[in-house]
């Protein structure tokens, strides 16, 4: 990579997630301190005003770059300045392309927020030989979709190898709890999603697809469509509905093992639910969670009704408040069997200490842009996951500065 000016530049730095992107960073890391870092935003005056909010007398130390999605020569002079872009400007499927493209073409590592599955499925298409190339780290879904999942996998994966010499060929994912709030610029990406969709159908059936982010012709695996309704599970001995990021989160796990050399063998298999308890109310939380979330894929999926939703949700800029940020959290359990013995499974806790969406993903985001800036990663360019692009390295950094706990608890027989 030839000499760049900054370690990171935070592109979407007036939006709300930017915003509590550049705090932390401004936090943890200072304005001038080892990491040398900038924001971006296409409105200059927009930009120095939240800079002021956000960072009060430090904001004059912070640089700033100016680039607009449609002005491609702002782009790549911000592609080309940096070692790292972090984006948080969404939807990505309508303002991201020329930036992922430009990140592979000049070798600038890149980390985002993005959802949207049928986006990254076509950037890995036609960038991931450019980023090869390069030597670019492209890595998508760098918040709470999908790092607990996909780090998650990988740190029970490595216990379950430490302590017992195997892998486990299951990995299930549990929400146990979790307090937060929506974003506006979440909601214009799941609305873009399903405006796309309507005219595109074929890009259901990427949605759909649970190998949709593998790579291309490479072997896929076992497992079928994401939960929808009620179900049991025996291991937890609590009912289950669906989890609502699980059509993201399983194609990155999925990508993950594919792009580590499936160790964990060609029959691995990983899905995604929300505990809700056992007994009667239990089930009857689970038939809640199914009825929800399956409406809203209705209401989302209906143009007429979307406009409703439009006028009840959070606008673009708008998100939880401080207060639910500060006491949300998010605890997930993963318990990987043991192909061997089913007193040996093991379970992961990842657990976070704000809101998942926000006050949780602000910080994943940001510790993955300086993983990927000044880490010694051994990972080579291409459009990578969490896992594949910074495992061990990343999973340190959240353990030990932005709140995240990955731990073991033993499984109960
Ligand atoms: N995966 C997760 O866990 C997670 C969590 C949080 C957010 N997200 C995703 O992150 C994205 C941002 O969410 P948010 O709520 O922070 O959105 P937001 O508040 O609407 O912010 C969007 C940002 O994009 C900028 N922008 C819009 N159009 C642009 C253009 N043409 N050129 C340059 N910049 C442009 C906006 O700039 P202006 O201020 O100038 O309008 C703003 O800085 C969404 O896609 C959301 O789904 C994901």
């Amino acid at each position: 990579m030839t000499t760049r000016t900054y370690d990171i530049v935070i592109w979407g730095a007036t939006g709300f997630t930017g915003r509590l992107v550049m705090a932390y960073m401004a936090k943890t890391y200072g304005v001038d301190g080892e990491i040398k870092w900038a924001v971006a935003g296409r409105n200059a005056a927009k930009l120095a005003e939240v800079k002021r909010q956000v960072l009060g007398a430090d904001a004059e130390n912070l640089p700033e770059v100016i680039a607009d999605s449609n002005d491609e020569a702002s782009l790549r002079a911000l592609v080309s300045q940096t070692k790292v872009v972090c984006t948080t400007v969404g939807p990505y499927a309508l303002y991201g392309s020329t930036l992922v493209a430009l990140c592979a073409e000049l070798g600038t590592h890149y980390c985002d927020l993005t959802g949207e599955v049928q986006w990254m499925r076509q950037m890995i298409e036609a960038h991931q030989v450019a980023a090869e190339a390069s030597g670019a780290r492209i890595v998508h879904t760098c918040g709470f979709d999908s790092i607990p999942s996909d780090l998650g996998t990988y740190f029970v994966q490595r216990e379950m190898h430490k302590a017992h010499g195997v892998y486990a060929p299951r990995v299930k994912y549990r929400v146990v709890g979790s307090s937060g709030g929506v974003s506006g610029g979440t909601v214009a990406s799941m609305m873009n999603m399903m405006e796309e969709a309507s005219v595109n159908p074929e890009i259901l059936d990427i949605i759909a697809d649970p190998y949709a982010l593998n790579p291309l012709n490479m072997p896929r695996g076992e497992d079928g469509a994401d939960q929808t309704t009620v179900e049991y599970d025996k291991d937890f001995r609590q009912w289950t509905g669906p989890f609502v990021m699980a059509g993201i989160n399983t194609r990155v796990v999925r990508r993950s093992h594919a792009l580590l050399g499936y160790p964990w063998g060609s029959h691995f298999r990983y899905d995604e639910a929300i505990l809700t308890g056992d007994g009667p109310s239990g089930f009857a939380k689970a038939v809640l969670v199914a009825g929800g979330t399956g409406l809203m894929s209705k209401v989302t999926g209906i143009k007429a009704l979307r406009k409703l939703l439009a006028r009840v949700v959070p606008a673009p800029g708008e998100g939880p408040s401080v207060t639910a940020m500060e006491n949300g959290f998010f605890e997930i359990e993963l318990r990987a069997s043991n192909p061997e013995d089913p007193k040996k499974d093991l379970i992961a806790v990842v657990t976070g200490d704000r809101d998942p969406g926000y006050g949780s993903t602000c910080k994943m985001i940001a510790e993955s842009a300086v993983c990927l800036a000044v880490d010694d990663l051994e990972s080579a360019g291409g459009f990578l996951t969490p896992a594949s692009a910074m495992g061990d390295l990343l999973i340190s950094r959240l353990a030990e500065k932005a709140g995240l706990g990955f731990t073991l608890k033993a499984a109960e027989e």
